[in-house]
Protein backbone atom coordinates (compact mmCIF):
# COMPACT_ATOMS: atom_id res chain seq x y z
CA UNK A 1 0.00 0.00 0.00
CA UNK A 2 1.51 3.26 -1.27
CA UNK A 3 -0.02 7.05 0.07
CA UNK A 4 -0.84 8.88 -3.13
CA UNK A 5 -1.00 12.78 -3.21
CA UNK A 6 -3.34 13.90 -6.35
CA UNK A 7 -1.82 17.19 -8.67
CA UNK A 8 -4.79 18.37 -10.59
CA UNK A 9 -8.89 18.15 -9.39
CA UNK A 10 -10.51 18.24 -12.48
CA UNK A 11 -12.60 15.74 -14.51
CA UNK A 12 -10.64 12.81 -14.57
CA UNK A 13 -9.52 12.77 -10.60
CA UNK A 14 -13.10 10.73 -9.94
CA UNK A 15 -11.94 7.65 -12.17
CA UNK A 16 -8.92 7.71 -9.97
CA UNK A 17 -10.23 7.83 -6.53
CA UNK A 18 -13.32 4.65 -8.02
CA UNK A 19 -9.77 2.74 -8.63
CA UNK A 20 -9.28 2.52 -4.80
CA UNK A 21 -12.49 0.41 -4.77
CA UNK A 22 -10.84 -1.91 -7.38
CA UNK A 23 -6.99 -2.50 -6.51
CA UNK A 24 -5.44 -3.47 -3.17
CA UNK A 25 -2.48 -0.47 -2.94
CA UNK A 26 -3.72 2.50 -3.85
CA UNK A 27 -4.45 5.45 -0.97
CA UNK A 28 -5.17 8.57 -1.69
CA UNK A 29 -3.92 11.40 1.21
CA UNK A 30 -3.92 14.49 -0.16
CA UNK A 31 -4.62 16.82 -3.02
CA UNK A 32 -3.63 20.08 -4.82
CA UNK A 33 -4.43 22.10 -7.80
CA UNK A 34 -3.28 25.74 -8.98
CA UNK A 35 -7.27 26.46 -8.33
CA UNK A 36 -7.61 26.93 -4.67
CA UNK A 37 -11.77 25.88 -4.74
CA UNK A 38 -10.69 22.85 -6.77
CA UNK A 39 -8.41 21.08 -4.64
CA UNK A 40 -10.73 21.80 -1.70
CA UNK A 41 -14.06 20.58 -3.16
CA UNK A 42 -11.82 17.07 -4.11
CA UNK A 43 -10.74 16.97 -0.28
CA UNK A 44 -14.23 17.18 0.91
CA UNK A 45 -15.48 14.98 -1.76
CA UNK A 46 -13.04 12.42 -0.73
CA UNK A 47 -11.95 12.89 2.53
CA UNK A 48 -8.52 14.25 2.14
CA UNK A 49 -6.48 16.86 3.03
CA UNK A 50 -6.01 19.92 0.43
CA UNK A 51 -2.46 21.63 0.10
CA UNK A 52 -0.82 23.38 -2.11
CA UNK A 53 1.57 22.31 -4.45
CA UNK A 54 4.60 22.93 -2.82
CA UNK A 55 2.90 21.63 0.44
CA UNK A 56 2.24 18.54 -1.26
CA UNK A 57 5.34 17.85 -2.94
CA UNK A 58 7.37 18.28 0.48
CA UNK A 59 4.49 15.75 2.58
CA UNK A 60 6.84 13.89 4.15
CA UNK A 61 3.45 10.95 3.94
CA UNK A 62 2.54 10.78 0.49
CA UNK A 63 5.25 8.13 -1.14
CA UNK A 64 3.85 9.01 -5.32
CA UNK A 65 2.26 11.97 -6.99
CA UNK A 66 -0.24 11.47 -9.10
CA UNK A 67 -0.16 13.99 -11.99
CA UNK A 68 -3.36 14.59 -13.13
CA UNK A 69 -3.22 18.14 -14.90
CA UNK A 70 -4.05 19.15 -18.05
CA UNK A 71 -1.15 17.91 -20.86
CA UNK A 72 0.59 21.74 -21.05
CA UNK A 73 1.61 21.36 -17.08
CA UNK A 74 2.58 17.24 -17.00
CA UNK A 75 6.10 18.66 -17.77
CA UNK A 76 6.64 21.35 -15.64
CA UNK A 77 4.40 19.57 -12.75
CA UNK A 78 6.41 16.15 -13.26
CA UNK A 79 9.60 17.67 -13.00
CA UNK A 80 9.28 19.26 -9.78
CA UNK A 81 7.52 15.94 -8.53
CA UNK A 82 11.21 14.09 -9.61
CA UNK A 83 13.01 17.23 -8.34
CA UNK A 84 11.02 16.97 -5.00
CA UNK A 85 12.54 13.14 -4.60
CA UNK A 86 8.95 11.40 -5.06
CA UNK A 87 7.63 8.70 -7.73
CA UNK A 88 5.37 9.99 -10.40
CA UNK A 89 2.42 8.42 -12.17
CA UNK A 90 1.13 10.98 -15.23
CA UNK A 91 -2.04 11.13 -17.25
CA UNK A 92 -1.15 10.95 -20.79
CA UNK A 93 0.56 12.26 -22.69
CA UNK A 94 3.81 12.14 -20.78
CA UNK A 95 4.91 15.45 -22.06
CA UNK A 96 4.20 18.04 -25.01
CA UNK A 97 7.50 17.47 -26.62
CA UNK A 98 9.61 14.55 -26.74
CA UNK A 99 12.84 16.08 -25.87
CA UNK A 100 11.25 17.34 -22.40
CA UNK A 101 9.93 13.91 -21.70
CA UNK A 102 13.33 12.48 -22.53
CA UNK A 103 14.59 15.13 -20.09
CA UNK A 104 11.64 13.55 -17.12
CA UNK A 105 12.91 10.41 -17.98
CA UNK A 106 16.34 10.91 -17.35
CA UNK A 107 16.15 12.47 -14.66
CA UNK A 108 14.07 10.28 -12.80
CA UNK A 109 16.36 6.85 -13.78
CA UNK A 110 19.07 9.56 -12.19
CA UNK A 111 17.54 9.87 -9.13
CA UNK A 112 16.15 6.28 -8.80
CA UNK A 113 12.27 7.29 -8.66
CA UNK A 114 9.53 5.47 -10.81
CA UNK A 115 8.11 7.45 -13.67
CA UNK A 116 4.62 5.65 -14.79
CA UNK A 117 2.53 7.10 -17.41
CA UNK A 118 -1.34 6.66 -18.60
CA UNK A 119 -2.80 5.03 -20.58
CA UNK A 120 -3.56 1.80 -18.65
CA UNK A 121 -6.15 0.32 -20.57
CA UNK A 122 -3.81 -1.92 -22.94
CA UNK A 123 -3.36 -3.62 -19.45
CA UNK A 124 -7.86 -3.93 -20.07
CA UNK A 125 -8.93 -7.86 -21.11
CA UNK A 126 -8.91 -6.48 -24.82
CA UNK A 127 -5.72 -5.54 -25.17
CA UNK A 128 -4.23 -8.85 -23.49
CA UNK A 129 -6.67 -11.30 -25.10
CA UNK A 130 -6.14 -9.28 -28.63
CA UNK A 131 -2.09 -9.66 -27.32
CA UNK A 132 -2.49 -12.85 -26.65
CA UNK A 133 -4.00 -14.13 -29.99
CA UNK A 134 -0.97 -12.25 -31.75
CA UNK A 135 1.60 -13.38 -29.27
CA UNK A 136 0.30 -17.32 -30.37
CA UNK A 137 0.65 -16.83 -34.18
CA UNK A 138 -3.05 -17.76 -34.60
CA UNK A 139 -3.47 -14.70 -36.98
CA UNK A 140 -0.04 -15.00 -38.43
CA UNK A 141 2.60 -12.34 -38.73
CA UNK A 142 0.89 -9.00 -38.97
CA UNK A 143 1.67 -7.57 -42.25
CA UNK A 144 -0.92 -4.64 -42.16
CA UNK A 145 -3.71 -2.75 -40.51
CA UNK A 146 -5.75 0.30 -39.63
CA UNK A 147 -7.49 2.36 -37.11
CA UNK A 148 -9.63 5.54 -36.35
CA UNK A 149 -10.76 7.78 -34.05
CA UNK A 150 -12.96 10.23 -35.62
CA UNK A 151 -15.64 12.54 -34.13
CA UNK A 152 -16.67 16.36 -33.82
CA UNK A 153 -14.33 17.85 -31.72
CA UNK A 154 -14.79 18.51 -28.41
CA UNK A 155 -16.35 21.99 -28.87
CA UNK A 156 -19.69 19.91 -29.01
CA UNK A 157 -20.19 19.69 -25.47
CA UNK A 158 -16.62 21.10 -23.66
CA UNK A 159 -17.70 25.03 -22.72
CA UNK A 160 -13.67 25.74 -22.80
CA UNK A 161 -12.22 23.27 -26.20
CA UNK A 162 -9.95 26.35 -26.75
CA UNK A 163 -6.75 23.63 -25.76
CA UNK A 164 -7.87 20.86 -27.79
CA UNK A 165 -7.24 23.36 -31.25
CA UNK A 166 -3.85 25.69 -30.25
CA UNK A 167 -0.61 24.64 -30.54
CA UNK A 168 0.01 21.80 -28.41
CA UNK A 169 -3.35 20.26 -28.60
CA UNK A 170 -4.77 18.42 -32.07
CA UNK A 171 -6.38 14.99 -32.50
CA UNK A 172 -2.99 12.68 -32.28
CA UNK A 173 -1.97 14.23 -29.02
CA UNK A 174 -5.60 14.03 -27.32
CA UNK A 175 -6.44 10.27 -28.61
CA UNK A 176 -2.70 8.77 -30.25
CA UNK A 177 -1.84 8.02 -26.70
CA UNK A 178 -4.49 5.39 -26.75
CA UNK A 179 -3.63 3.53 -29.93
CA UNK A 180 -0.21 4.17 -30.07
CA UNK A 181 0.30 2.35 -26.76
CA UNK A 182 -2.02 -0.28 -28.21
CA UNK A 183 -0.36 -0.35 -30.97
CA UNK A 184 3.51 -0.98 -29.36
CA UNK A 185 1.59 -3.70 -26.83
CA UNK A 186 0.67 -5.83 -29.94
CA UNK A 187 3.60 -5.42 -32.77
CA UNK A 188 6.30 -3.98 -30.59
CA UNK A 189 8.09 -0.67 -30.95
CA UNK A 190 7.90 1.56 -34.33
CA UNK A 191 10.53 2.63 -37.06
CA UNK A 192 9.01 5.54 -38.72
CA UNK A 193 5.81 7.25 -39.56
CA UNK A 194 4.48 9.34 -43.03
CA UNK A 195 1.28 11.29 -42.43
CA UNK A 196 -0.35 14.32 -43.78
CA UNK A 197 -2.80 17.40 -41.74
CA UNK A 198 -5.07 19.01 -42.35
CA UNK A 199 -6.92 22.22 -41.08
CA UNK A 200 -10.10 22.72 -42.67
CA UNK A 201 -11.66 26.09 -41.22
CA UNK A 202 -9.59 28.87 -39.15
CA UNK A 203 -12.04 28.91 -36.76
CA UNK A 204 -15.01 26.75 -34.44
CA UNK A 205 -18.18 27.67 -32.88
CA UNK A 206 -18.69 27.21 -29.20
CA UNK A 207 -21.68 24.54 -29.09
CA UNK A 208 -21.67 24.32 -25.19
CA UNK A 209 -21.78 26.51 -22.30
CA UNK A 210 -21.62 30.56 -21.94
CA UNK A 211 -19.91 31.20 -24.81
CA UNK A 212 -21.90 29.27 -27.18
CA UNK A 213 -22.91 30.79 -30.92
CA UNK A 214 -19.23 32.40 -30.69
CA UNK A 215 -16.34 31.52 -32.76
CA UNK A 216 -13.11 29.95 -31.35
CA UNK A 217 -9.48 30.49 -33.45
CA UNK A 218 -8.11 26.90 -34.73
CA UNK A 219 -4.52 27.26 -34.98
CA UNK A 220 -3.66 23.72 -35.91
CA UNK A 221 -4.26 20.78 -38.30
CA UNK A 222 -7.80 18.96 -37.09
CA UNK A 223 -7.15 15.66 -39.12
CA UNK A 224 -4.23 13.47 -39.49
CA UNK A 225 -4.22 10.39 -41.79
CA UNK A 226 -0.89 8.85 -41.77
CA UNK A 227 1.12 5.59 -41.35
CA UNK A 228 3.36 3.56 -39.37
CA UNK A 229 5.79 1.29 -40.27
CA UNK A 230 6.59 -1.31 -37.18
CA UNK A 231 10.38 -2.87 -36.21
CA UNK A 232 8.57 -6.25 -37.33
CA UNK A 233 7.88 -4.97 -40.86
CA UNK A 234 4.38 -4.30 -40.45
CA UNK A 235 2.54 -1.14 -41.50
CA UNK A 236 -0.51 -0.12 -39.85
CA UNK A 237 -2.62 3.16 -41.54
CA UNK A 238 -3.97 5.75 -38.76
CA UNK A 239 -6.82 8.37 -39.62
CA UNK A 240 -7.71 10.26 -35.91
CA UNK A 241 -9.83 13.57 -36.77
CA UNK A 242 -11.61 16.24 -35.28
CA UNK A 243 -14.10 16.80 -38.55
CA UNK A 244 -16.03 13.46 -38.39
CA UNK A 245 -19.97 13.54 -37.59
CA UNK A 246 -20.52 9.94 -37.68
CA UNK A 247 -19.06 6.72 -38.80
CA UNK A 248 -19.38 2.95 -38.47
CA UNK A 249 -15.73 1.93 -38.79
CA UNK A 250 -14.40 -0.91 -36.35
CA UNK A 251 -11.82 1.03 -34.00
CA UNK A 252 -9.14 -0.99 -34.68
CA UNK A 253 -8.06 -4.23 -37.37
CA UNK A 254 -5.20 -5.69 -38.10
CA UNK A 255 -4.34 -8.65 -41.24
CA UNK A 256 -1.93 -11.40 -40.74
CA UNK A 257 -0.77 -13.82 -42.85
CA UNK A 258 -2.90 -16.75 -41.68
CA UNK A 259 -6.65 -14.38 -40.38
CA UNK A 260 -7.59 -11.25 -39.28
CA UNK A 261 -8.20 -9.76 -35.40
CA UNK A 262 -10.52 -6.71 -35.30
CA UNK A 263 -9.16 -4.93 -31.74
CA UNK A 264 -11.88 -3.45 -29.21
CA UNK A 265 -11.67 0.31 -28.44
CA UNK A 266 -8.07 0.88 -27.09
CA UNK A 267 -9.76 3.90 -24.79
CA UNK A 268 -11.12 1.22 -22.82
CA UNK A 269 -10.54 -2.01 -21.28
CA UNK A 270 -13.34 -4.03 -22.63
CA UNK A 271 -14.41 -6.11 -25.51
CA UNK A 272 -14.88 -8.67 -27.71
CA UNK A 273 -12.01 -9.07 -29.62
CA UNK A 274 -12.86 -10.65 -33.24
CA UNK A 275 -11.51 -13.22 -35.31
CA UNK A 276 -11.95 -14.78 -38.64
CA UNK A 277 -9.02 -16.94 -40.46
CA UNK A 278 -10.49 -17.56 -43.61
CA UNK A 279 -11.94 -15.22 -46.72
CA UNK A 280 -15.50 -15.59 -46.19
CA UNK A 281 -15.72 -17.43 -42.70
CA UNK A 282 -17.35 -15.80 -40.16
CA UNK A 283 -15.76 -14.00 -37.35
CA UNK A 284 -15.76 -15.74 -33.84
CA UNK A 285 -17.03 -12.90 -31.19
CA UNK A 286 -14.46 -13.83 -28.09
CA UNK A 287 -16.18 -12.13 -24.69
CA UNK A 288 -13.24 -10.72 -22.10
CA UNK A 289 -16.13 -10.49 -19.80
CA UNK A 290 -14.44 -13.40 -17.61
CA UNK A 291 -11.40 -11.50 -17.12
CA UNK A 292 -10.73 -9.53 -14.36
CA UNK A 293 -9.93 -6.59 -16.39
CA UNK A 294 -12.23 -6.94 -19.23
CA UNK A 295 -15.90 -7.40 -17.25
CA UNK A 296 -18.31 -4.39 -17.99
CA UNK A 297 -18.37 -2.01 -15.26
CA UNK A 298 -19.45 1.58 -16.28
CA UNK A 299 -22.42 2.88 -18.34
CA UNK A 300 -20.87 5.60 -21.12
CA UNK A 301 -22.68 8.33 -22.48
CA UNK A 302 -20.44 10.04 -24.87
CA UNK A 303 -22.39 9.06 -27.86
CA UNK A 304 -19.07 8.90 -30.14
CA UNK A 305 -19.46 6.56 -33.39
CA UNK A 306 -19.05 3.02 -32.44
CA UNK A 307 -18.56 3.60 -28.76
CA UNK A 308 -20.47 0.79 -26.87
CA UNK A 309 -23.33 2.14 -24.52
CA UNK A 310 -21.54 -0.09 -21.28
CA UNK A 311 -17.90 0.28 -21.18
CA UNK A 312 -15.01 -1.55 -19.08
CA UNK A 313 -13.34 0.83 -17.21
CA UNK A 314 -10.22 -0.09 -14.69
CA UNK A 315 -7.84 2.92 -15.08
CA UNK A 316 -5.83 2.82 -12.53
CA UNK A 317 -4.63 -0.34 -13.39
CA UNK A 318 -1.07 1.34 -14.11
CA UNK A 319 -0.38 3.20 -11.13
CA UNK A 320 -1.60 0.27 -9.12
CA UNK A 321 1.04 -2.15 -11.46
CA UNK A 322 3.70 0.56 -10.23
CA UNK A 323 3.18 0.45 -6.86
CA UNK A 324 3.33 -3.49 -6.56
CA UNK A 325 6.56 -2.87 -8.84
CA UNK A 326 8.25 -0.44 -6.05
CA UNK A 327 7.81 -2.54 -3.73
CA UNK A 328 8.93 -5.62 -5.13
CA UNK A 329 12.16 -3.80 -6.80
CA UNK A 330 10.37 -4.74 -10.52
CA UNK A 331 10.26 -2.78 -13.88
CA UNK A 332 6.46 -1.52 -14.44
CA UNK A 333 4.22 -1.92 -16.94
CA UNK A 334 3.68 1.30 -17.61
CA UNK A 335 6.96 2.71 -17.90
CA UNK A 336 8.64 6.23 -19.03
CA UNK A 337 10.48 4.06 -21.93
CA UNK A 338 7.08 2.91 -23.35
CA UNK A 339 5.70 6.34 -22.91
CA UNK A 340 8.58 7.76 -24.59
CA UNK A 341 8.00 5.80 -27.57
CA UNK A 342 4.86 6.96 -27.56
CA UNK A 343 5.10 10.91 -27.14
CA UNK A 344 7.95 10.38 -30.10
CA UNK A 345 5.61 8.69 -32.51
CA UNK A 346 2.67 11.33 -31.40
CA UNK A 347 5.27 13.71 -31.89
CA UNK A 348 6.76 12.32 -35.25
CA UNK A 349 3.53 12.09 -36.72
CA UNK A 350 2.76 16.01 -36.39
CA UNK A 351 6.85 16.61 -37.50
CA UNK A 352 5.88 14.66 -40.60
CA UNK A 353 2.96 16.06 -41.72
CA UNK A 354 4.32 19.27 -41.21
CA UNK A 355 7.67 18.50 -43.36
CA UNK A 356 5.45 16.61 -45.98
CA UNK A 357 7.96 13.40 -45.36
CA UNK A 358 9.35 10.60 -43.65
CA UNK A 359 10.26 10.82 -39.91
CA UNK A 360 12.46 7.97 -38.62
CA UNK A 361 11.30 7.79 -34.61
CA UNK A 362 14.55 9.10 -32.35
CA UNK A 363 13.33 6.28 -29.40
CA UNK A 364 12.55 2.59 -28.92
CA UNK A 365 11.10 0.28 -26.43
CA UNK A 366 10.66 -2.95 -25.22
CA UNK A 367 7.55 -4.84 -26.54
CA UNK A 368 5.12 -4.58 -22.77
CA UNK A 369 5.23 -8.22 -21.72
CA UNK A 370 2.09 -10.16 -21.28
CA UNK A 371 -0.57 -9.33 -17.69
CA UNK A 372 -1.00 -12.81 -16.79
CA UNK A 373 -4.19 -12.80 -14.71
CA UNK A 374 -1.99 -14.43 -11.80
CA UNK A 375 -0.64 -11.02 -11.68
CA UNK A 376 -3.91 -9.23 -11.97
CA UNK A 377 -5.17 -10.63 -8.95
CA UNK A 378 -2.48 -10.19 -6.65
CA UNK A 379 -3.56 -5.91 -7.14
CA UNK A 380 -7.03 -6.70 -6.98
CA UNK A 381 -9.18 -6.44 -3.75
CA UNK A 382 -10.72 -9.52 -2.04
N1 LIG B 1 -11.42 13.77 -18.86
C1 LIG B 1 -11.20 12.59 -19.37
O1 LIG B 1 -12.12 11.84 -19.74
C2 LIG B 1 -9.81 12.05 -19.48
C3 LIG B 1 -9.67 10.73 -19.80
C4 LIG B 1 -8.42 10.21 -19.85
C5 LIG B 1 -7.34 11.01 -19.62
N2 LIG B 1 -7.45 12.31 -19.34
C6 LIG B 1 -6.25 13.11 -19.10
O2 LIG B 1 -6.23 13.52 -17.74
C7 LIG B 1 -5.64 14.81 -17.62
C8 LIG B 1 -6.60 15.74 -16.94
O3 LIG B 1 -7.78 15.79 -17.69
P1 LIG B 1 -9.11 16.41 -17.06
O4 LIG B 1 -10.18 16.16 -18.05
O5 LIG B 1 -9.28 15.94 -15.66
O6 LIG B 1 -8.72 17.97 -17.07
P2 LIG B 1 -9.38 19.15 -16.24
O7 LIG B 1 -9.10 20.40 -17.00
O8 LIG B 1 -10.79 18.81 -15.88
O9 LIG B 1 -8.54 19.16 -14.86
C9 LIG B 1 -7.20 19.50 -14.78
C10 LIG B 1 -6.94 20.17 -13.44
O10 LIG B 1 -5.54 20.46 -13.36
C11 LIG B 1 -5.37 21.72 -12.76
N3 LIG B 1 -4.07 22.28 -13.16
C12 LIG B 1 -3.71 22.73 -14.39
N4 LIG B 1 -2.43 23.12 -14.38
C13 LIG B 1 -1.94 22.90 -13.14
C14 LIG B 1 -0.70 23.09 -12.51
N5 LIG B 1 0.34 23.60 -13.18
N6 LIG B 1 -0.55 22.76 -11.20
C15 LIG B 1 -1.60 22.25 -10.50
N7 LIG B 1 -2.83 22.05 -11.03
C16 LIG B 1 -3.01 22.36 -12.35
C17 LIG B 1 -6.55 22.55 -13.26
O11 LIG B 1 -6.80 23.67 -12.42
C18 LIG B 1 -7.67 21.50 -13.26
O12 LIG B 1 -8.38 21.50 -12.04
C19 LIG B 1 -5.25 15.21 -19.04
O13 LIG B 1 -3.89 14.90 -19.26
C20 LIG B 1 -6.12 14.35 -19.93
O14 LIG B 1 -5.49 14.10 -21.16
C21 LIG B 1 -8.69 12.85 -19.23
Amino acid sequence: MKNIGLIGCGNIAETYFRSQEYFNNINFIACADINEVAAKDCAANYNIKAQTVEEILFNKDVDIILNLTIPQAHYEVSKKVLQAGKHVYCEKPMSLKFNEAKELFDLAQSNNLYLGNAPDTFLGGGGQLSKEIIDEGRIGNILTGNFIFAFPGVQTFHPNPESWFQKGGGPVIDMGPYFFTALVNLLGPAKNVRSRGKKFSDTRVYEAGPKKGKEFEVEMATSYMFDIEFMNGAIVQGFISFDVENHLRNHMELYGTKGSIIVPDPNMFGGPVKVSYKLGSDWEDLSVENMPLGKTNIINHSGRSNEAPKQSNYRGIGLSEMIYAIENKLKHKCNGELALHVLDMIESTMIAAEEKKEIELRSTCEQPQAFSEEKVKLLLKK
